[in-house]
């Protein structure tokens, strides 16, 4: 379990992370999502004690991260793929995280085969790809077994077959009812992997919800019509305040209502339906609508930080 409550961070005049207040509890992949420059970086490293709050507190099973006992056991994170020291073997980096938390050889045999990495782990980290490096950084943060899972943009630039397997990876720790906190820019890999959502912009909370509520609330989810008296049903429903939309002599697009109020407009009116159909908004479609206010730099001009 990760609680925040009011966390704060301004650097100079900036504020970074901007009071936030939630809970993130253990069972559930919690995906965390915002534009570049949202704050979720700055958010991860005050709940690894990394950076001071300004305000507020970022608690780790009902503790700082600076009173935990044993860290790596609580909490395990991939924050940065390149942080392992480019002149050191992938088993020398982490034996040493493991000696200094008082883990053995066995446990590094064990994480190094968990991402797959056993062939290399001679191999000096410099060399690695950024795909490898990321199964590094996920095997640092597996090393003390912890209760807590932090990944900062796990999937970023690996290839397919490294996302499907960080995406069942955070499955299976959060099944075994572990804490998966997941931040990403992107809302496709979310779609399949979280369970809840929170999504921040501009430091700030917009959203804290289960993945399917926050598809339900958007206002691109429509209700496709079809009817030979199409034109009719539009005057019905736009007179009672429902926003409506021709798309075709014979079909409708109606948003901000349910099928069954449509449905039931039309049985009133004996207007004949040939299709009352549900379209959902993608998440895609859901986060862009949240997140478009807060967007803090245009697409492809800032790098993922
Ligand atoms: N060490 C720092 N000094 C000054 N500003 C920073 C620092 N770290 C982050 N920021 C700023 O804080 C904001 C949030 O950054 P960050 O947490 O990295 O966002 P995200 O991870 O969501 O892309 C950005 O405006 C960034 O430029
Ligand atoms: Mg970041």
């Amino acid at each position: 379990m990760i609680t925040l409550r009011g966390l704060t961070k301004r650097f100079g005049a900036r504020t970074a992370v901007d009071g936030l207040t939630l809970d993130i509890e253990p069972g559930l992949v919690t995906g965390f999502l915002g534009p570049n420059g949202a704050g979720k970086s700055t958010t991860m490293r005050m709940i690894l004690g990394l950076d001071r709050p300004t305000a507020g507190a970022a608690l780790v099973g009902g503790r700082p991260f600076a009173e935990l006992r044993r860290p790596l056991a609580e909490v395990g994170a991939l924050l940065d793929a390149k942080a392992a020291h480019p002149g050191r073997s992938a088993r020398a980096h982490l034996l040493a995280m493991a000696r200094s938390n008082g883990l053995g050889r066995r446990r590094v045999d064990e994480v190094l085969a968990a991402v797959g990495l056993t062939e290399v782990a001679g191999r000096r980290a410099g060399s690695f790809s950024l795909g490898m490096s990321q199964r590094l950084g996920i095997a640092g943060a597996l090393l003390g077994d912890p209760h807590v899972v932090l990944l900062d943009e796990p999937v970023n630039g690996l290839d397919p077959d490294g996302v499907l397997w960080v995406r069942r990876l955070m499955r299976s720790l959060a099944a075994e009812g572990r804490t998966v906190f997941v931040s990403s820019h992107l809302m496709s890999e979310m779609e399949r992997t979280a369970d809840r959502l929170v999504v921040i912009g501009r430091g700030r909370l917009i959203a804290d919800a289960p993945v399917a509520d926050v598809i339900a609330g958007s206002s691109r989810t429509s209700v496709r019509v079809r009817s030979p008296r199409a034109g009719d049903l539009a005057a019905l429903l736009a007179a009672e305040g429902v926003a409506v939309a021709r798309a075709g002599a014979e079909e409708l697009t109606v948003t901000g209502v349910p099928a069954e109020r449509v449905g039931l407009a039309a049985h009133r009116a004996g207007v004949p339906l040939y299709e009352l159909s549900v379209r959902e908004a993608s998440l895609e479609d859901a986060y862009m609508e949240l997140t478009g206010a807060s967007v803090e730099y245009g697409a492809g001009r800032e790098a993922a930080r």
